[in-house]
């Protein structure tokens, strides 16, 4: 709640000064590396019986495009069940030579939701 309260005192002032782009992935409109972290949170394998797996990796990959790492967090789709769609982005990444690693974190929202999928370049 702190978090939101922050966010919404803040999204006028942000998004006057162009801290707050609307977009929607697997497009970005940001130039090629524009970022140090792209982090997607509750939004990437959360829906994973909606969106499919050519979907996930098409926008990890535009994550990616523009910025040096990417998060994605959490590994679990809705139900708290793991995504079906995490082996396939870590085997697209790691096929294309970038470092994919599942990492614990300290935050979890969803009952064992406590990993994030990391991605950096080699
Ligand atoms: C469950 S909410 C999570 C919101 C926030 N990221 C969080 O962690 O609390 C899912 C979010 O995904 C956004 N979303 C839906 N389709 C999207 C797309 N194609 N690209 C990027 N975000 C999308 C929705 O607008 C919504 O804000």
């Amino acid at each position: 709640m702190a978090a939101l309260r922050r966010f919404i005192a803040d999204y006028p002032r942000g998004t006057a000064e162009g801290r707050y782009v609307e977009a929607s992935l697997p497009e970005l409109p940001f130039e090629s590396g524009a970022f140090d972290l792209a982090l997607s949170s509750h939004f990437l394998f959360l829906y994973s019986e909606q969106l499919d797996m050519d979907f996930h990796i098409r926008a990890a990959e535009e994550m990616f495009g523009v910025a040096s790492e990417v998060r994605i967090f959490p590994l679990l789709q809705i139900g708290g069940t793991p995504s079906p769609h995490v082996a396939g982005v870590v085997e697209a990444f790691r096929a294309r030579g970038a470092f994919a690693t599942l990492e614990p974190v300290a935050y979890e929202f969803q009952r064992g939701g406590n990993q994030t999928l990391r991605l950096r370049r080699k």
